[in-house]
């Protein structure tokens, strides 16, 4: 299930918590944006941190690769340099907010 990184080990959706989370019902094409788009974006300390809270028995609590891009982009759009996030659990999105955030933006959770 876990990705070393690029290139090296595949993770599937199917059998993982992040499917189930997705707006898009088509699983194969869940899982080919996960592998073409997704996973690639995602910066290393970010993968580590979602392989790791996979085996957590609440693993379907964090946030979805996807959801967090999706928030980043979010996130610089507005030009955003403070947030709060209120439910860390292991820290995925919050971790992925404060990378999006300027060098001067400040996250409290
Ligand atoms: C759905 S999970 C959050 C997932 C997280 N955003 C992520 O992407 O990994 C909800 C989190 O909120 C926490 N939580 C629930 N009620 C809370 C409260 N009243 N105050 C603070 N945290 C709370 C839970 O313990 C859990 O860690």
């Amino acid at each position: 299930m876990a990705s070393a990184g690029a290139g090296e080990g595949k993770e599937t959706a199917a059998g993982s918590s992040l499917h189930s989370k997705t707006l898009l019902k088509s699983q194969p094409l869940y899982q080919y944006i996960l592998e073409s788009t997704v996973f690639p974006r995602e910066p290393d300390c970010l993968r580590e941190l979602r392989v790791a809270t996979a085996t957590h028995p609440m693993a379907g609590m964090a946030a979805s690769p996807d959801e967090v891009q999706l928030l980043q982009l979010l996130i610089e759009i507005l030009g955003a340099k403070n947030a709060i996030e209120v439910g860390v659990f292991t820290g995925y999105s919050l971790l992925a907010t404060a990378l999006a955030l300027p060098d001067d933006g400040k996250v409290s959770a």
